[in-house]
């Protein structure tokens, strides 16, 4: 994280735009999961955070799916989207914006964007020859190829030739700016692993990019010569620009960009990378505007290996899974079971035992037990007892003092698996420390303070957990901070503010002076015979 990403009091970030080819599915609800709980640390930190969501609704792939339901482009988006919107309420997304390429705002900005760089000369007319994968919209490599010239991201589709007339973008003339911008910014591409990627692939030499197409409907015509469309992905980052605008903005780029751009991070799939870091900071440079902060490329659920996608149809139903577990179990299981950048698999045994095993035992349990010994040893009251008050040496207040800065470190690094088994090790050294210290036993023999202190360094070790888990399980966060006498509702952004992370980060924060609400699960077991 660099100087600037620290000191700055907004942050604004974005999700890819979705395909509408289909109804979304695990694949795309991952990169939202993980973006809203960005944007949730962020507000935890007194930030003003905006995040972008949307669709991408034009290009060869939308029309065909289209046309194989018998429906009008537009009509068939227009019936995909509300599907987006609604898996994002499910999933408990509080996105701020939501961006479609169809969107009439966006045809101005598309254009305003496309004269800039048109009067820039980068720009030209030329003869394009190649493979291209439908389902990636991108052109490929032939040694990229599978046999029979299926896509390695697609195998189940054939690549088709293309031998036609396009406008390209002089990619080539931004080699050198880009590299110098790679070098001065070793952050920009995340993990490192993608930044490598990066880096060779643009050491290797760049070639110019088409961003046209003949024989294609969907989408803008191109301002200099209507007879060609504007290539999909040109016209799809510049929805991110879109996003900008204020709902009663004219659509020029200057409103557009005057209030949160340029972007501090755009979250995406490894897949589509070299179009988030290679064409799009070089497309920025051409018409002469800032250049996102960070792109970070996350890896693939996979299923028995291979990507989850549509197009194999090997995904997970998100609605189904939300319906069965919750929505914070879900957002849960992928966050931390997934160490974010890179691949893995999906598995509902493993689903089960992990949020059963962390949620509701771990945690949920533990809550649920210390509460209950407040009530029966301190006539469930907040113990009078301070931080000051425990030994320095106690393992709780000693994992509690630094966890908070530790977490912190994580979230920025977009580690949330990591973010998780920190919180965990207070979780499960509070339910240890509960067995060593047996405060039944000390409350048989008397020893009334040191049963409080042992309850409250508890109490204080619940709460510091699920306070730094909030944003990855707002609901069962909000259920415990409430039972915990906090009137706090980590989905309500005003409310955060109540919550701010220098205070409730720091161990020690919890006091005799407020009430204990009343004990419920926060979280129920999930038992497969009763599911079935
Ligand atoms: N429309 C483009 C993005 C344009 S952004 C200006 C696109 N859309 S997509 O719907 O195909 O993919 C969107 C995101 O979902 C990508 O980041 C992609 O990596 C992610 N995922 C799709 N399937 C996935 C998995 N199986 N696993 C993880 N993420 C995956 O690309």
């Amino acid at each position: 994280m660099n100087r600037d990403e620290t000191t700055k009091n907004t942050f604004a970030l974005t999700t890819p735009l979705y395909y509408v080819n289909d109804l979304p599915h695990i694949g795309s609800a991952y990169t939202t999961m993980a973006a809203d709980t960005i944007a949730r640390f962020q507000k935890l930190l007194s930030k003003s955070v905006l995040l972008v969501t949307g669709t991408d609704e034009h290009g060869q792939k939308i029309e065909r799916s289209a046309q194989a339901k018998e429906m009008k482009p537009q009509q068939f988006c227009d019936e995909i989207v509300p599907n987006f919107i609604s898996l994002w309420k499910l999933l408990n997304i509080q996105y701020d914006r939501f961006s479609r390429t169809t969107a009439p705002k966006h045809a101005s900005i598309v254009q305003e964007f496309f004269k800039r760089v048109w009067d820039n000369g980068d720009i030209y007319l030329g003869q394009q020859k190649g493979w291209y994968c439908v389902s990636c919209e991108e052109f490929k490599e032939e040694r990229e190829l599978l046999d029979k010239h299926r896509c390695p991201i697609h195998p189940t589709k054939e690549v088709e030739w293309r031998d036609e007339e396009n406008y390209f973008f002089r990619l080539s003339k931004y080699q050198d700016k880009l590299l110098a911008y790679f070098d001065s910014k070793p952050d920009f591409i995340q993990p490192e692993s993608r930044r490598n990627e990066v880096l060779n692939f643009v050491n290797q030499g760049l070639q110019d990019f088409s961003i046209s197409r003949v024989n294609l409907e969907w989408g803008f015509p191109v301002p200099e010569n209507p007879k060609h469309t504007l290539y999909v992905w040109f016209d799809a980052l510049l929805g991110y620009i879109t996003a900008l605008l204020e709902p009663d903005d004219e659509p020029t780029l200057e409103n557009a960009l005057k209030n949160w751009y340029p972007f501090d991070l755009h979250l995406i799939g490894k897949d589509i990378l070299r179009f988030h870091a290679v064409y799009w900071p070089a497309m920025l440079m051409s018409a002469g505007l800032p250049l996102p902060g960070k792109v970070f490329g996350h890896g693939f659920l996979t299923k028995d290996g291979r990507k989850m996608g549509k197009t194999l149809g090997n995904t997970v139903d998100p609605i189904e899974l939300i319906d069965k577990y919750g929505a914070d179990a879900v957002r849960y299981y992928f966050l931390k079971e997934i160490e974010f950048g890179k691949d893995g698999d999906f598995n509902e045994v493993r689903f089960i035992d992990v949020v059963n095993a962390d949620l509701a035992n771990d945690l949920g349990n533990l809550l649920n037990r210390i509460l209950g010994m407040v009530k029966k040893y301190c006539g469930g009251k907040i113990p009078v007892v301070t931080a000051e008050h425990i030994d320095n040496d106690n393992p709780l207040k000693g994992l509690g003092l630094h966890l908070g800065e530790q977490v912190k470190i994580a979230y920025e690094a977009l580690a949330f698996s990591q973010a998780c088994n920190l919180v965990l090790s207070l979780v499960q050294g509070s339910n240890k420390f509960i067995d060593d210290q047996a405060p039944w036993s000390l409350y048989k023999q008397t020893r009334q303070q040191e049963v409080e202190c042992v309850l409250y360094t508890v109490l204080e070790s619940v709460r510091l957990a699920v306070y730094l888990l909030s944003p990855i399980i707002p609901n069962i966060s909000t259920a415990a901070y409430q039972q915990l006498g906090f009137e706090v509702n980590f989905n309500d952004p005003t409310s955060i503010d109540l919550a701010p992370f220098d205070i409730h980060s720091k161990w020690g924060l919890l006091s005799s002076t407020q009430n204990l609400g009343t004990p419920q699960p926060i979280f129920k077991r999930i038992d497969l015979s009763k599911n079935d």
